[in-house]
């Protein structure tokens, strides 16, 4: 059958199966790996859905001269050469309804975890322009993770964008799986894009988020490594998606997006695969724009808007803690912070393996809770000192005693914020924690008993005064009448528990 054939027959194809309106036919002259090339497809533009005979999609991302380059999104086994090709005039779409709740979805939208479709409700594009300066306002509302050192010294704020940064296996999801599980009750929707992980470890991590309750308000987005390159490509924009979805409705959301290295690679391939030309470490020259294009969504509307805000986590993986590479440097320039994991730390023992010194987050202290910021101001300092410090005794062995003390106090300090992945802690639980160490209490317990010592202080405090408690979770100020009770508190704790005071000062 020739062109003008198939234009001739439009109408009846039109009626026999695709809903979609086909508006120009091109040919598939080859296809490999993914990818199709066809001649020319009139007027297609980049980005266009474009359909199969077979009824398989594809995505219109190289427009040559002559060819145009498609990725297919499913069933590269039904494609042949001579196959025709339609453009749709639409852009790539899925399916978003509150149902979506709970569910584990592919980048098309479609269900993943074996249970019914996902019922039909509103159309989201993948592809949207960020909402803009005047739509927005500045980041005013805390997102709590639950981890004390995040919370105390690098503090996120719902609208924010905060990168995770680190080699692998340092606990980078842990910290993103930390903040999901810290968001229940909180009425804050949850939305994990996994890209290019083995599909055994995102099992895990979703039977962890069942176990913990979390699944009620988490939808996970998944293409893992055995999925092609293009489903990997679009599933961050797909969980944007969804995203925005709950942000029309004037929510707040946080997105984990794990990981934007593995993201970047699956653009790469596909890039190579168009025949891009290449640039720094092999990754097209627009790899830049591939996740500001992204992140740029991330957002805090103003009231007129909804209120809603899209807190973003993206997840780095650098190789030898080389943040200069050409991806991070990215990333880290495109967030409003960043989050510095080190596998020497982890080793250590320092759990979570946060590089307090590398670690900035630049908008959310705007947003930080006013009890958790007067006690976490000294917090920064004696890690300072301690950090400043700590190199230079290790060569000399007799320190005059102020030295000794601000060392004592360090170790204290920089144990305190150990904390298993997944214990998430009420703000009442970081501020009394943080106010004890800094103020000097936990200077005459030894290093190697604070953990229990943290367990047995919190559940006295809740115990003994449950108003300071209460209190202490609204973030409220510390006024002079509660750190009375903060400091009689840890008093009455000495008198109920000396036998984690036996060291002399
Ligand atoms: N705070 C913590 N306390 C104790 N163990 C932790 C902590 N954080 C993470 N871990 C453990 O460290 C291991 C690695 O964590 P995780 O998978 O989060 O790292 P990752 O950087 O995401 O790794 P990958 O590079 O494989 O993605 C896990 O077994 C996890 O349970
Ligand atoms: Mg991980």
């Amino acid at each position: 059958m020739s062109k003008s054939d198939i234009f001739a027959n439009l109408g009846s194809i039109k009626d026999k199966d695709l809903s979609v309106e086909r508006i120009s036919v091109g040919k598939v002259i080859s296809y490999a790996d993914g990818i199709v090339f066809t001649d020319e497809l009139q007027d297609v533009q980049a980005g266009e859905l474009v359909t199969f005979d077979s009824g398989v999609f594809g995505l219109a991302l190289n427009l040559e001269k002559n060819r145009v380059g498609i990725i297919v999104l499913s069933g590269l086994a039904k494609i042949k050469t001579g196959d025709f090709v339609y453009r749709t005039g639409k852009i790539l779409s899925i399916n978003v309804s509150d149902e979506i709740v709970g569910r584990v979805i592919d980048p098309l939208g479609q269900a993943e975890d074996g249970k019914s479709a996902i019922a039909v409700g509103k159309e989201m594009f993948l592809e949207k322009i960020a909402p803009g300066v005047i739509d927005r306002e500045g980041v005013n509302q805390p997102l709590q993770t639950g981890v004390k050192a995040v919370d105390a010294l690098i503090p996120i704020g719902r609208g924010q964008r905060e990168l995770i940064i680190g080699d692998r296996n340092t606990g980078k999801s842990s910290i993103a799986l930390a903040s999901i599980l810290n968001q229940k009750g909180q009425d804050v929707i949850c939305i994990y894009v996994a890209i290019g992980q083995k599909k055994s470890t995102l099992a895990q991590f979703i039977q962890t988020l069942e176990d913990k309750g979390a699944m009620s308000y988490t939808t996970v987005v998944s293409a893992s490594a055995s999925e092609p390159a293009s489903l990997q490509f679009l599933a961050p924009y797909s969980g944007q998606a969804v995203a925005e979805y709950f942000l029309e409705q004037g929510k707040d959301v946080l997105i984990v997006f794990d990981d934007l290295s593995k993201h970047a690679q699956a653009y790469r391939e596909i890039s190579l695969l168009l025949k891009r030309p290449s640039g720094r470490e092999a990754y097209p020259g627009d790899v830049f724009y591939l996740h500001s294009r992204l992140l740029e969504r991330a957002c805090k509307l103003n009231k007129e808007n909804g209120g809603g805000s899209i807190t973003a986590l993206p997840i780095i993986e650098t190789q030898a803690n080389d943040v200069s590479a050409y991806i991070p440097t990215n990333v880290i320039s495109i967030t409003d912070g960043q989050i510095y994991l080190e596998t020497d730390l982890f080793n250590s023992g320092m759990r979570p393996a946060i590089n307090i010194g590398l670690s900035v987050s630049r908008v959310g202290s705007a947003a930080q809770l006013k009890a958790m910021k007067q006690v976490s101001g000294s917090l920064k300092l004696d890690l300072a000192q301690f950090r400043e410090l700590a190199a230079f005794a290790q060569f000399s062995s007799d320190l005059d005693s102020a030295t000794k003390k601000l060392l004592e106090r360090g170790k204290r300090v920089s144990e305190i914020l150990k904390q298993p992945w997944d214990l998430q802690m009420s703000v009442a639980d970081q501020v009394l924690m943080i106010f004890a160490a800094v103020n000097g209490y936990l200077d005459e317990v030894e290093v190697t008993d604070l953990a229990d010592w943290e367990i047995d202080y919190l559940n006295f405090a809740k115990s003994s005064n449950p108003k300071l408690v209460a209190y202490l979770l609204t973030g409220a100020k510390i006024e002079g009448t509660q750190e009375e009770a903060l400091e009689k508190l840890i008093k009455d704790f000495k008198k109920a528990h000396p036998r984690f005071y036996k060291k002399e000062v």
